[in-house]
């Protein structure tokens, strides 16, 4: 697709050949009326010089427009600077679909932002002395991403924020340099439609719990394009089993933190995993419903919308959210609260959300049935098209912004 919206700086326009241009900002910064995208139809190679600070937030239109990846692969490898300090790209324009830059074979391997730095995914290995690895010391956030925009960006990275002061750890970034290195990932491995795991662990240290024992946390990005699930289980509904296992008890590990120490999930998904079910629903220790092992659950009960509250002890889940919100302004009646699994077997539909799964209905909970009914049906395409609308939102801000405001 032809490249859109291309301004041409009168600083630009002084300098026609495209590296040169390049070298001159490396060297001097960014001219003042330097804008968000310039276009060098003239130069040896047809180039577009992207400011990353500015356009970051719209890597759809880079994408769209541009093969910024072939670009940013051959820039960092020659300037080998770190990533985060980048602030330009070169783009070679005319090539215009994935498919054949991957037949091309410009990308190769999958890269991971490591510590500032983006490297090939067999260069992105952490240190067995990490507290991460050691402890499961640490933090995650998982995000989806639509079009080339990452969905809640901002309330991610809130959420990451909050999982590291809840456990007394200095993220290393600020939000800014968070959000750019996240857009860095995608561009660097050409990502429209992905998934993206940020981890920030306590990092490398000698053994022992301190966490002061560790100087530095370890933070690392990894996108990679989203498999969707099956279209099938939308249509027909997953299998939950009611778990033995328990959720953490706020007062243990609270499950507001969105923490690497995932073994109270990963035993319950053991069991769902067991029985031949998708997932297990966990109980808190007083024996209310919590949560799903990655996921929030709620269901539909005389005409009463109802997802456990966040006392039961549950992650406050962003789709959890969006989907109250969604289901309030439908004129639903909306109930956070505290529910037994008599509460649930007793309901007509139940479903489940989290970031990559959005609104998936359940067919099953132990040997009880649900239909897939017109309740979660009805919340699932409200809930596409309020990413809808949030990605064209993000769009319409044009290349000079950063999408959500604070
Ligand atoms: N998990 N509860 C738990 C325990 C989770 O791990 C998740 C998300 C959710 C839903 O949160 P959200 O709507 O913000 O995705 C609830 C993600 C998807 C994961 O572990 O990868």
């Amino acid at each position: 697709m032809e490249l859109q919206a291309v301004e041409k700086s009168q600083a630009a326009s002084s300098i026609n050949n495209a590296s040169e241009c390049a070298k001159k900002i490396e060297n001097e910064g960014f001219p003042k009326d330097f804008p968000a995208t310039t276009k060098f139809a003239n130069s040896e190679f047809p180039f577009v010089i992207i400011r990353l600070d500015r356009i970051i937030q719209n890597l759809s239109w880079i994408a769209r427009s541009s093969r910024a990846m072939t670009i940013l692969n051959n820039f960092m490898q020659r300037s080998a600077v770190p990533a985060t300090t980048f602030d330009l790209l070169l783009v070679r324009r005319g090539e215009t679909d994935e498919v054949k830059r991957q037949r091309n074979g410009i990308i190769k391997t999958m890269r991971v932002y490591l510590n500032g730095k983006i490297v090939d995914s067999r260069d992105a290995v952490v240190s067995v002395f990490d507290h991460g690895f050691l402890y499961g010391d640490g933090i995650y956030e998982t995000m989806r991403v639509y079009d080339g925009v990452v969905f809640r960006l901002d309330q991610h990275i809130r959420r990451l924020f909050r999982s590291a002061s809840l456990i007394g750890l200095s993220i290393p970034l600020d939000v800014d340099r968070l959000r750019i290195a996240i857009y860095e990932t995608l561009i660097a491995n050409a990502l429209r439609k992905a998934y993206i795991r940020l981890t920030v662990s306590r990092g490398r240290g000698p053994i022992g719990l301190d966490p002061s024992l560790c100087a530095e946390p370890t933070v690392v990005i990894v996108a990679q394009e989203l498999k969707e699930y099956p279209g099938s289980l939308y249509k027909n509904g997953i299998h939950l089993i009611i778990s033995e296992t328990r959720r953490n008890s706020k007062e243990a590990i609270d499950p507001h933190i969105k923490s690497l120490n995932f073994l109270n999930n990963i035993l319950a998904k053991i069991e769902a995993k067991k029985k031949g079910a998708y997932e297990a629903i966990m109980l808190n220790v007083n024996g209310h419903l919590a949560e799903g092992t990655i996921s929030n659950i709620f269901f539909y009960k005389d005409n009463m919308l109802c997802t456990p509250s966040a006392e039961c002890g549950i992650l406050d889940g962003i789709t959890r959210g969006v989907v109250i919100e969604l289901a309030r302004t439908e004129g639903m009646r909306v109930r956070e609260g505290k529910f037994t699994v008599k509460d649930i077997y007793a309901a007509g539909e139940v479903f489940l959300t989290n970031t990559t799964m959005e609104v998936m209905p359940v067919s099953n909970i132990d040997d009880r049935r649900y239909t897939v009914g017109s309740v979660s049906k009805l919340l699932r395409k409200l809930y596409r098209e309020e990413v809808n609308a949030y990605i064209s939102d993000v769009k319409a801000e044009g290349p000079s912004l950063w999408g959500e405001n604070q």
